[in-house]
C-alpha cells in the first residue's frame, strides 16, 4: 500500500489474537502497522507482533527488494511493535537503530542486547535526513510507555504517531473509527491524559496532512475530527450528552430498578441513556461509555459487606484511568445491611471534580413505592 510516493505500508493484520494486550476482546482483529520510507536512505518504522515475522519481512522485501534498510526507527518498545527487532538485526546486520535512550534500555531488557554498535540515540527535536525526507523526533512519554517518541516527516507532512490515533480492528475490516478508537484510547492510554495533551500541543505546531499510527487506518482527511476527539478524551471532557447506567444484579431486582430508571430518564427527555450489565457485557466498552457521557449511575448490591465484584472491578478501571469531571448517581440494594452506596462513594473519593446527585436510591431487596420515588427523584436530577 502506497501512502505517498516514498512511504509504503508494510504492516500486518491479526485475526488470530484472542485478547489484545492480554485483556481486550478484538472482534475484528488487530493491525500492527509498520512503514518504510524509501529515499536516498531507507528507514523502517517499527516492527510487528512476534507471530508475524515472516509476513512482515516479506512485506518489507516486496518494497525494498535486495537492498538493506539504513535505519530501523523504533518509536515504542511494547512487544506488539518491537518483538522483531532482534530478528531484523540478524538479517540486516548493518542497519542503525534510531530510538530514545529509554528504548535502548528496554531492548537490553527484552533481548539481552541493546545493539551498542548500531545505535543512534535521539532526543526531543533531533533530526535525521534521509535525502528529501527530513525526520524530526518528538518525545511522547507515557503515550503510552515512557520511551515513546513520534516522528514528523516534513517532506510529506506525515506524523508517525506511535500508539496515538490507533484503534482496535484489522485494516481489512470496515468499521467506524471513533467507536473502536475510543475503546482503545480509554482502555490503554486513558490514564495518561496530561501526557496526551502535551503531545497534542506539540503536534499543533506541525503542518500535518497524514497520520500514520501503529494501529488502525492511515488518517488522511478531516484530521481536525480526530484531533478534536483526542483533545476531548485526553482532557476528560464530556464527548456526548447522556447518562450511562452501569449495574450488577444477582436476582434481577437491581436490574429492574435500572430499567425503570432508564424509562423514566427517556420519558423526561434525556438525550441518550446507555444501560450496561457489567457481569455480561464487555468491560472495556462499559469503561469507554463512562468516559464518553457526562453522567453516570452506578447500581449494585451489597455483597460480603462490600459491593458485587464486577462493580468493584468497573470502578477500579475508572479510577485508575483518572475518571473525573462527571456527575454520579448511586443505587444500592441490600436485604439486611445495605452499604453499597457508601462503598462506591469511598472508591471514588480520590477522583477529581465529581458531583454526586442529591438522591441516592436505597432498595431493600426489591423495589417498592419508596425506592421508586427515589428513582424518580434521581431521574429528575439527571434528565
Ligand atoms: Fe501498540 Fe502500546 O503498543
Amino acid at each position: 500500500m502506497d501512502i505517498t510516493n516514498d512511504i509504503k505500508y508494510i504492516g500486518v493484520n491479526d485475526h488470530d489474537i484472542d485478547l489484545f494486550e492480554g485483556q481486550y476482546v478484538v472482534e475484528n482483529g488487530m493491525a500492527y502497522n509498520s512503514y518504510v520510507i524509501v529515499d536516498e536512505k531507507i528507514a523502517v518504522f517499527d516492527t510487528v507482533d512476534a507471530r508475524f515475522t515472516e509476513e512482515w519481512l516479506n512485506n518489507l522485501r516486496a518494497v525494498i527488494g535486495e537492498k538493506s534498510p539504513d535505519y530501523l526507527i523504533i518509536q515504542h518498545m511494547e512487544p506488539d511493535h518491537s518483538a522483531n527487532i532482534a530478528k531484523f538485526m540478524e538479517i540486516y546486520k548493518d542497519t542503525v537503530i534510531v530510538a530514545t535512550a529509554k528504548s535502548f534500555a528496554m531492548m537490553k531488557q527484552f533481548f539481552g542486547n541493546d545493539f551498542k554498535d548500531h545505535q543512534m540515540v535521539v532526543k526531543e527535536g533531533d533530526t535525521l535526513s534521509l535525502g528529501k525526507h527530513e525526520l524530526t523526533f518528538i518525545t511522547a512519554p507515557m503515550v503510552h510507555w515512557p520511551e515513546v517518541m513520534v516522528t514528523y516527516d516534513s517532506f510529506d507532512k506525515v506524523l508517525f504517531s506511535a500508539d496515538a490515533f490507533g484503534k482496535f480492528g484489522a485494516l481489512d475490516v470496515e468499521e467506524d473509527w471513533a467507536c473502536e478508537a475510543r475503546r482503545y484510547y480509554i482502555g490503554i492510554v486513558g490514564k495518561y491524559g496530561t501526557q496526551v495533551q502535551a503531545l497534542l500541543k506539540k503536534a499543533a505546531k506541525l503542518d500535518i496532512q497524514t497520520i500514520c499510527s501503529l494501529h488502525g487506518p492511515i488518517l488522511t482527511e478531516n484530521l481536525e475530527y480526530y484531533l478534536n476527539l483526542y483533545n476531548i478524551w485526553s482532557s476528560y471532557s464530556v464527548e456526548s450528552e447522556g447518562v450511562m447506567v452501569a449495574y450488577t444484579s444477582i436476582y434481577g431486582n437491581t436490574k429492574k430498578a435500572v430499567e425503570e430508571l432508564a424509562d423514566m430518564l427517556k420519558a423526561k427527555g434525556c438525550p441518550k441513556v446507555v444501560v450496561c450489565d457489567l457481569a455480561r457485557e464487555d468491560m472495556a466498552e462499559a469503561v469507554e461509555d463512562a468516559f464518553r457521557y457526562g453522567k453516570l449511575v452506578l447500581a449494585t448490591t451489597t455483597y460480603n459487606n462490600d459491593i458485587f465484584p464486577f462493580m468493584r472491578e468497573f470502578i477500579n478501571h475508572l479510577t485508575e484511568r483518572n475518571y473525573q469531571n462527571r456527575t454520579v448517581g448511586l443505587i444500592e440494594n441490600g436485604s439486611w445491611a445495605p452499604t453499597a452506596a457508601k462503598k462506591m462513594a469511598q472508591m471514588l473519593e480520590g477522583s477529581k471534580n465529581l458531583t454526586f446527585t442529591d438522591t441516592t436510591v436505597k432498595i431493600l431487596s426489591a423495589l417498592n413505592d419508596d425506592s421508586r420515588a427515589q428513582l424518580e427523584a434521581l431521574a429528575e436530577e439527571l434528565k
